[in-house]
């Protein structure tokens, strides 16, 4: 590897990711930091523009609490996110977001999004928490206000996180390579901030062939935020909330437009609105089933037993919402005004954030006024900044955490020196875009005032440990070009195995053994301990895993995160003996909510010198 140059960069904060909490992080760092003397640098593995899971734009703003025109409290926040998440939620991280989170949004709109306003100049809000806004630039607006907070200098893009650096057992930097250069990348720091999103394709999609990128939640996000918080020590929580978002089928284009704002009903193939002929089965998961608004995986629950009795396919009923809205205008040329509105909104909503559904729409002659469209279960992704609540284990703040939820810093993981924030961060869901962003925010000025406070030391580097990381990284070349002549046939050969190859196995056992698409989303004991086997033998393999190019070493590290990501999710699900989130993962051999003994967070760490982990319960805490 000796062609491969070491780029050191030394800085007090390293920001990890460049999606929404990073550009928020970036923003606030920012700021502290010029007052502190400080410096602030960013690593993002694609282009900050369009990274992340709003690369492609959106069509709302997913959580706006409105506390100054009195619509909501914070406490109306948090009931609604721990009703979402079965009672298993850290209130005072979700409530540190929701008092913060309306100023995040005003930012938006100083940075020059443009969001809906009604004629009195209010917001149009989708739901009772959600604003619609003209999304299709929402990352280019995000992004355009962290280079101008941080300056190009310190941000450094299409260069791919790997894994931690590490002094004993403080986090001290990152390192990783150039997915365009032969460039090694060590980044050294006194605090890092680790934001690089969730994770998807650990699961076998729906897709197939030639679509098989395509997936609900976008590509670029590989469990590097999972894998570098493991790798560092730190403790991890919700690792089994999983998140399964129903939507448009085959596209992945979002219903939350025709469930809140065109109020529309989903059917089964004979009509039949499961949301009400299944309602009985709500009792089962009380005190849960009997919300408002239906916790997400229970409204996927009632639709997939429909589904398991063979009353598919199920439907949006998309033309009888508009034509219900329309025929409310009662002077016909409103109504036909109206309905011509309809239609353009159904269009922009995917046109904002999801255009292959626009294009399906367009392929397959449909038009929302006049045909329904399938909707269907997507296989299983990590996003905890959604309706998942995968990340990792992080202090509250003083004034809102339980004593066993604080130690000194908001964001702080349980490893030293490393913050967490949106996907990263765990147990605290519903922040989506605006309240990842602020998390970014908070966990920004909480780390600066670590390094203000605490003034902690440099890093010891060890020069052996830094070759052999620069050894580690780019092994997955030399695997490929030393092996290349022993087969005629480039993707199989008994000496490497290329990332499509290792990917695929992954999603298998995955898939059939860790409740995915073919198993519907059920498993059990038996199931999970035959996928640990096989992941072992897979951990194994990784060690040969080949690469042609530094694109496809990408695909390398990617698929070595997310095998960590699929690992822990199983040992956490196999720990919790019991079924909380049907409609996310079904236990059969545990196939109830047991809430005596698991109302409980579960939380698992790994010990990267002896591959052991550990997992416990940890008690929630309500506040509120
Ligand atoms: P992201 O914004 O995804 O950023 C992750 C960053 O990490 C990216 O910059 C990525 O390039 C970088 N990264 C990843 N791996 C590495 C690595 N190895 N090295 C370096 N960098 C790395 N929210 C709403 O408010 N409204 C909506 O309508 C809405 N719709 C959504 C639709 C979809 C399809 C999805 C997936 C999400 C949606 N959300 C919505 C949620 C919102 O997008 C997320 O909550 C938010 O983006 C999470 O922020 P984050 O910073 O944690 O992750
Ligand atoms: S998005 O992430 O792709 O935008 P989607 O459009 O489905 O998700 O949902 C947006 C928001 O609406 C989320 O906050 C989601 O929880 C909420 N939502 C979607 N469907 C419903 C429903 N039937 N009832 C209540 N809330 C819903």
């Amino acid at each position: 590897m000796a062609n491969f140059e070491t780029v050191v960069v030394e800085t007090d904060l390293l920001i990890l990711g460049g999606g929404m909490a990073a550009c928020g992080a970036a923003v606030e760092a920012a700021y502290w930091a010029k007052k502190a003397g400080l410096k602030v640098a960013l690593v993002d593995k694609a282009a900050m523009d369009r990274s992340g899971a709003v690369a492609m734009g959106l069509s709302a703003i997913n959580q706006y609490v409105g506390l100054k025109d009195g619509a909501n409290t914070i406490e109306d926040y948090v009931n609604y996110v721990r009703n979402d998440l079965m009672g298993i939620t850290r209130e005072d991280l979700v409530a540190s977001i929701a008092r913060h989170v309306d100023s995040t949004v005003h930012l938006f709109e100083k940075w020059g999004l443009p969001i809906w306003k009604d004629k009195e100049g209010n917001y149009v809000h989708e739901g009772r928490w959600q604003l619609m806004i003209n999304g299709e630039s929402y990352k280019i607006i995000v992004a355009e206000a962290a280079k101008n907070a941080l300056g190009m200098d310190n941000i450094y893009e299409r260069v791919f996180i790997t894994g931690p650096l590490m002094d004993g057992d403080r986090c001290v930097g990152a390192v990783g390579f150039s997915v365009r250069e032969d460039k090694f990348y060590v980044f050294k720091s006194r605090a890092t901030l680790v934001a690089m999103g969730g994770a998807v394709g650990v699961f076998k999609p729906r897709s197939s062939g030639e679509g098989a990128g395509r997936a609900w939640y976008p590509p670029f996000n590989s469990g590097a935020s999972t894998y570098f918080t493991l790798m560092a020590g730190a403790e991890l929580t919700c690792q089994e909330v999983r998140f399964i978002p129903v939507r448009f089928k085959d596209a992945y284009g979002p219903v939350g437009a025709w469930f809140l704002l065109f109020k529309s009903r989903a059917t089964n193939a004979l009509g039949e609105t499961y949301m009400e002929t299944r309602r009985p089965e709500l009792d089962k998961w009380v005190p849960y089933g009997h919300v408002k608004p239906v916790p997400a995986n229970l409204r996927n629950w009632l639709m997939m037993l429909d589904v398991m009795d063979g009353k598919g396919p199920i439907y949006m009923r998309t033309e009888e919402a508009i034509k219900k809205i329309a025929a409310s205008e009662s002077d016909p040329k409103k109504a036909k005004r109206k309905l011509k509105e309809l239609e353009a909104e159904a269009w922009e909503d995917f046109l904002d954030m999801t255009i292959s559904q626009a294009l399906l729409w367009a392929a397959t002659n449909t038009q929302p006024e006049e045909k329904s469209s399938e909707i269907a279960a997507a296989e299983p992704y990590f996003i905890g900044s959604h309706s998942g609540a995968s990340g990792a284990w992080v202090s509250g703040p003083k004034d809102l955490a339980p004593a066993d939820y604080f130690w000194g810093y908001e964001n702080l993981s349980t490893t030293p020196s490393m913050f967490c924030a949106g996907d990263a961060s765990g147990a605290s869901s519903h922040k989506f875009s605006s309240g990842s962003l602020t998390e970014g925010r908070i966990a920004a000025k909480s780390a600066i005032r670590y390094l203000v406070n605490e003034n902690p030391p440099a890093g010891n580097y060890d020069d052996a440990e830094l070759e052999r990381l620069k050894e580690e990284i780019f092994r997955p070349l030399s695997v490929y070009a030393e092996n290349k002549d022993k087969t005629t046939q480039v993707d199989v050969n008994p000496h490497y195995i290329l990332p499509k190859m290792f990917q695929m196995r992954l999603q298998k056992m995955m898939d059939e053994y860790a409740g995915g698409v073919t198993a519907q989303f059920t498993t059990s004991k038996a199931n999970l301990e035959k996928c640990l086997e096989l992941l072992a033998f897979l951990k194994e393999d990784s060690e040969k895993l080949g690469a042609r190019d530094l694109h496809e070493l990408m695909r390398a590290w990617e698929n070595k995160h997310r095998m960590y990501q699929a690992e822990v999710h199983v040992r956490t699900i196999l720990f919790r003996e019991e079924t909380r989130w049907p409609g996310y993962y079904f236990r059969s051999d545990f196939p109830s909510m047991d809430e005596e003994n698991w109302k409980v967070f579960v939380n698992s760490k790994y010990d990267p010198k002896t591959g052991e982990w550990t997992l416990r319960k940890v008690p929630v805490v309500n506040m509120f």
